[in-house]
């Protein structure tokens, strides 16, 4: 069976003639022949989620990947991550169940542009979200992610900061530094459609919910709530606070883990745009079909692989 890129691949077990415990039981069998592990990002449907030998942010699953003790890698994302943990890991077998699974943000930056970008600021240092291509890696100074970007910015002895490709975060970042950070025009759309306004009707229909966001959002959306981290920080407040209710402005795939993981708090979600298509092509039986076929995979060239490779390798290190 050709791979699918619909969205209506999510019924394709029944079309199979497999039920869900019978796809779960050939993963399991397909996982042990490949020698493989699956990582899954917090924003993947329930049932990728439930078979994931890791669920976490992005910084998680680029460790993960770098030490994971497997011949295969199934990274349940989308193709940024899955060329993460290529980069990391070169010797594993990186699969990426969908192969159409992009991201509109990390697309927004093209390195030729970036290249006329560092023309006009000789002096700045390139700080590039993990959400971008990985010849956009390569040609930057140093990689973060949400969860640890204001720590590498600062990390850097550079006062300009050329910050690429997500502008909202570079304005989050700008909150915590003296530094001057130029940001690139790029942005999650996923985010972006949680608003102010929504927000704020929201908060009046739960009072006493605490409100917590991805630093992808609007700066207006950011600045107005009571907490703003990755989705991996996200998790942490929900489980150490003392709130019985929260209000969670990032993709809706993480609730399922917030409400596994406190099941007597309340989750209610900012916006219903909160939903990423990309993310939601991972289903089941891609996992399963990619595991037979060994395909598609995801390699990075060895000549931009080394130098994306110092880029994320400084991060790992600062943090
Ligand atoms: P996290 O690093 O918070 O998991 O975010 C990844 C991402 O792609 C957000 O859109």
């Amino acid at each position: 069976m050709a791979l699918k890129s619909d969205k209506t691949d999510v019924l394709s077990f029944a079309w199979e003639g497999k039920g869900m415990h019978e796809l779960v039981r050939e993963i399991q069998e397909l996982k042990r022949e490949r020698q493989a592990v699956i990582l899954a990002h917090n924003y993947q449907q329930d049932a990728v989620q439930d078979i994931a030998d890791l669920v976490g942010d992005s910084l998680e699953l680029s460790r993960y990947a770098a030490e994971a003790d497997a011949e295969v890698i199934v990274l349940a994302g989308v193709r940024f991550m899955a060329e993460t943990a290529s980069i990391l890991a070169p010797d594993k077998t990186v699969l990426l169940p969908d192969a159409f699974a992009g991201c509109p943000l990390a697309e927004s930056v093209d390195v030729q542009e970036l290249r006329r970008e560092k023309e006009k600021y000789p002096d700045a240092a390139v700080v590039c979200y993990v959400n971008s291509p990985a010849e956009v890696k390569a040609e930057s100074d140093i990689c973060c992610t949400s969860s640890n970007a204001v720590k590498v910015v600062q990390s850097l002895p550079h006062h300009r900061i050329l910050f690429v490709p997500d502008r909202n975060l570079a304005s989050y970042v700008s909150r915590f530094t003296d530094k001057e950070i130029i940001p690139w025009p790029g942005l999650c759309i996923t985010h972006y459609r949680a608003t102010l306004e929504e927000l704020e009707e929201a908060r009046a229909a739960h009072p006493q919910a605490k409100v917590l966001v991805h630093p992808e959002c609007r700066p207006e959306v950011c600045e107005a709530a009571d907490f703003v981290g990755s989705t991996g920080a996200i998790l942490k407040y929900a489980r150490e606070s003392d709130a019985q209710e929260f209000i969670i402005g990032t993709e809706m795939g993480i609730i399922h883990r917030l409400q596994q993981e406190n099941p007597g708090k309340k989750f209610y979600l900012l916006s219903p745009g909160l939903i990423c298509p990309n993310m939601k092509l991972t289903t089941l039986s891609k996992i399963a079909q990619c595991l037979k076929e060994m395909q598609p995979v995801i390699k990075v060239p060895e000549d931009i692989r080394q130098r994306a490779y110092r880029a994320l390798k400084r991060m790992l290190e600062v943090v």
